[in-house]
C-alpha cells in the first residue's frame, strides 16, 4: 500500500457469466457496505452483456461497475465493438485496457492501447491500464524494460491520478495460481512508481497501482502489503463473491 492512496480492487470477470451469475454481483454490492467503501473502492467489470443490469443492481451501494475492453472510436462501421461512450451509457464507470489477453489474443500495441485509454477518458470512465511481461521475458531478465516500453506506449501524456490507474499483471502468473515473489512484486511496482513519478510528478505519485495475476484470499493480505501495490486486479477469483469480498477485507484490514 502507499499511504494516502485510497486502494482499489478490481474483479474482471473476462468471458464468464450470464443472468444466473447476477446473484454474484448482488451478494458482492451488499457486501461492500458503508464501512468498507470508507476505506477502500470495489469495481467488479462483468461481460459487457450483463453491464447495464450490472449497473442497475449496485445503482444504491458503493460497489462501482467496469467494462473489460472499449474500442477507441465513438460510434461507426466496427461490427462486435463497444464503444467507450456505450460503457458510459450504461452507468459504468471503469474501464480495463490493454490486458494481456487483448493484447495477445487481439494483437493489441501500446498505441492501440493508448487510443484506447484515451477514448475512455472521452468518455467519463476511468482507465485501467494493464501492462506485464512474459514468462520468456521474465526469464531473460527484460521485465523492467518491457514494463518501461509498455507504460511509454500505452499511457496517455495528460494521464493524472483521477483518471488513470496503471495494473501489473505478470502475464505467466494471470490464472495459473503462479505468483512472483514478494521481492519481484516490490521491484517492479517500485518501477512503475517511479516512472510516473517522472513523468507525471505529483499525479504520477498518487497513481493507484495495483498487482494483478493469481490473487487469492490466500495471497491477498501478502501482496496487497507491498509497497506501492495500491490495489488489486483479480480475475477467476472475482467470480465468487465470498472470494471477492474475502479480498476486499483483507484490503481494508491493512488500511488500519
Ligand atoms: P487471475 O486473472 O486472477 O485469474 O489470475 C487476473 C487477470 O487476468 O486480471
Amino acid at each position: 500500500m502507499t499511504p494516502d492512496i485510497r486502494p482499489l480492487v478490481a474483479g474482471n470477470w473476462k468471458m464468464n457469466g450470464t443472468r444466473e451469475n447476477l446473484d454474484q454481483i448482488k451478494a458482492i454490492a451488499d457486501g461492500v457496505t458503508e464501512d468498507m467503501a470508507a476505506r477502500i473502492d470495489a469495481l467488479i467489470c462483468p461481460p459487457v452483456t450483463l453491464l447495464y443490469v450490472a449497473t442497475a443492481l449496485a445503482e444504491d451501494g458503493a460497489l462501482q461497475i467496469g467494462a473489460q475492453d472499449c474500442h477507441s472510436e465513438k460510434s461507426g462501421a466496427f461490427t462486435g465493438d463497444v464503444s467507450a461512450e456505450m460503457i458510459s451509457d450504461c452507468q459504468a464507470s471503469h474501464v480495463l485496457v490493454g490486458h494481456s489477453e487483448r493484447r495477445t489474443l487481439h494483437g493489441e500495441s501500446d498505441a492501440d492501447v493508448q487510443a484506447k485509454a484515451v477514448a475512455a477518458r472521452r468518455a467519463g470512465l476511468v482507465r485501467i491500464i494493464c501492462i506485464g511481461e512474459t514468462e520468456a521475458e521474465r526469464k531473460s531478465g527484460a521485465t523492467l524494460d518491457v514494463l518501461g516500453r509498455q507504460l511509454a506506449g500505452s499511457v496517455p501524456d495528460d494521464a493524472t491520478a483521477s483518471d488513470t490507474v496503471i495494473a501489473y499483471e505478470p502475464v505467466w502468473a494471470i490464472g495459473t495460481g503462479l505468483t512472483p515473489t514478494i521481492t519481484d512484486v516490490a521491484e517492479a511496482h517500485a518501477f512503475i512508481r517511479a516512472e510516473m513519478e517522472q513523468r507525471f510528478a505529483g499525479e504520477g505519485a498518487k497513481m493507484r497501482l495495483l498487482y494483478g495475476g493469481s490473487v487469492k484470499p490466500s495471497n491477498a493480505t501478502e501482496l496487497l502489503g507491498v509497497t506501492h501495490v495500491d490495489g488489486a486486479l483479480i480475475g477467476g477469483a472475482s467470480l465468487k463473491a465470498d472470494d471477492f469480498l474475502a479480498i476486499c477485507n483483507a484490503c481494508v484490514s491493512l488500511q488500519g
